[in-house]
């Protein structure tokens, strides 16, 4: 796929903004939770605020969504809450050295139900082997959606990966609904966690994008 010069400096800019953004948010090396396509931020909020411990940072693409959970968090008093706008792979791909994953959350995300767009599901192997780059072992994986066929496929794509093991035994931490759970009139949760194998370092390149310009520095 070729690029046109004006696109790739737009994305060159965006993900160098990024990186200016993250090294601000997450200067020193810490273990954070992770929530990728956070919506209206219902999820995160009343979970950093019952986990005052945890350093929690939601990304999500849509501004309006962003806003809102900005506005739970500031009503809230959160300090241990932030959301990003950022697209998931870049932000993953822009995080500062020595930044790890205790958590990953992805609630209902986008299933991109035609098979011509499979794709652009972001829940592939590759995505668990970036995250298992950045995740010690016991880092806990969950994934909640309504869509059953996209669920088959993550339970099958997590059973082929040395990286992470599931463990239907695990407890769901917390419930909290969130507007797209609103909505399903029923869900398939999982849980997964980080095994000791060693993962490689990993870029990120989502569909329709340029690959990363650099290399990613070790976490
Ligand atoms: C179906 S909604 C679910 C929102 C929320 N988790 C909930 O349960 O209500 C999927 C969300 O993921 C966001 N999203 C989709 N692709 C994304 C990506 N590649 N990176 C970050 N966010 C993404 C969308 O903007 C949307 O807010």
């Amino acid at each position: 796929m070729t690029f046109k010069p004006e696109f790739l400096a737009r994305v060159a800019e965006r993900r160098a903004e990024l990186q200016r953004t993250l090294g601000v948010l997450l200067p020193a090396p810490r273990a954070i939770v992770w929530e990728v396509g956070c919506g209206h931020g219902h999820f995160l909020v009343r979970y950093a605020a019952e986990h005052p411990g945890k350093f929690c940072v939601g990304v999500d693409i849509i501004l309006d969504r962003l806003a809102r959970s900005g506005k739970k968090r500031d009503r809230a008093q959160l300090a241990n809450c932030h959301f990003v706008r950022a697209e998931a792979r870049e932000f993953f791909n822009a995080l500062p050295a020595g930044i790890t994953f205790e958590e990953v959350w992805v609630l209902f995300p986008d299933p991109w139900p035609k098979a011509r767009h499979n794709k652009n599901r972001l829940l592939k192997a590759d995505f668990f082997n970036a995250i298992a780059s950045r995740a010690g072992e016991g880092a806990r994986f969950y994934f909640r959606t309504d869509h059953e066929e996209y669920f088959r496929e993550v339970e099958a794509t997590v059973a082929t990966l040395p990286t992470w093991r599931r463990d239907p035994a695990a407890p769901w931490p917390l419930e909290q609904e969130t507007v797209f759970q609103a909505r399903a009139p029923s869900y398939h949760s999982l849980v997964a966690v980080r095994t000791s194998h060693p993962a490689p370092a990993v870029e990120l390149a989502g569909p329709g994008q340029p690959p990363p310009a650099a290399p990613r520095s070790p976490a």
